[in-house]
């Protein structure tokens, strides 16, 4: 498993593109509260978006696409909207894994996927199987994903690593165990649907990320809301407690 040196620690080299986005794609609901519709419409609406911002990513060269599909808090909902949700992934993983892997994009799915159906189970699995050699973006859909969750389950992986060792641990022996190991920290993080909050999504791996809010609902997080993003982020100086001053100088001194 390829480990890349922690974005809190180095400074990108590039401001071009972040090079790993995450996003929580929040206001489904609200948006189809607003045109009289079911929630579920804003879901499937809210696939549609994921399709677009897929493309966006392949076309603007960003390598890391990770999304939050479904927290581990989401089984709070109503029975019928969690079960609508399960269906919409299943039907999802059926009818664009082919057109991801033409693409070349990697898919993985993080989270507790032990509480999901056997037949969703399966289905990501063949995904993941099917895109596994692919290279130009990594796609990572975060279902029933909650940040205290990936800590707990990396700390036990930790210990188990090295269950002699007492004490003397370090960030990078937990590191690996994280369940977004392969991708380097997020550069940039969006939420949409005007919450300005984490929801327990990537607590570890968000420390130093920059972080974009914006009240749009995400069935209209289009590309050129993808862009006015990106532009914000690339407007930021990433200081990782550094001064300015240090930046111009040696940026990774
Ligand atoms: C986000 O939209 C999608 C999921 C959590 C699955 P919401 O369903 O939370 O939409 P709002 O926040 O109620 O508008
Ligand atoms: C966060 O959205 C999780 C996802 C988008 C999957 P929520 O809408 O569930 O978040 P809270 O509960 O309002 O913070
Ligand atoms: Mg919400």
């Amino acid at each position: 498993m390829a480990l890349f040196s922690s974005s809190t620690r180095q400074v990108p080299q590039s401001a071009a593109v972040p090079r790993h986005v995450a996003v929580i794609m929040d206001g489904n609901g609200r948006w189809a509260k607003k045109r009289f519709l079911p929630r579920v419409a804003g879901h499937v609406k809210g696939v549609e978006l994921v399709r677009e911002m897929v493309r966006a990513c392949l076309e603007r060269g960003i390598q890391y696409l990770t999304l939050f599909a479904f927290s581990s808090e989401n089984w709070r909902r109503p029975q019928d909207e969690v079960s609508l949700l399960m269906q919409l992934f299943v039907k999802a993983l059926e009818q664009e894994v082919e057109k991801l892997d033409r693409n070349g994009v990697r898919l993985r799915v993080v989270g507790d996927l032990t509480r999901f159906e056997p037949r969703l189970q399966e289905l990501i699995r063949q995904a993941e199987a099917r895109t596994a050699s692919n290279t130009r973006l990594d796609l990572t859909i975060a279902a029933n994903y909650g940040g205290r969750w990936d800590i707990m389950q990396a700390v036990e992986g930790m210990l188990a690593a090295q269950p002699e060792k007492r004490n003397g641990w370090q960030e990078g022996d937990l590191e690996p165990h994280l369940a977004m190991s392969f991708a380097p920290e997020p550069d940039l993080f969006i939420r949409t649907g005007g919450e300005e909050r984490i929801s327990n999504f990537l607590l570890w791996q968000l420390a130093y990320t920059e972080l974009y809010f914006t009240p749009t609902l995400w069935p209209d997080f289009d590309t050129a809301e993808f862009d006015k993003a990106i532009s914000s982020f690339q407007q930021r100086e990433r200081r990782f407690g550094r001064t300015s001053e240090q930046l111009v100088e040696k940026p990774n001194a």
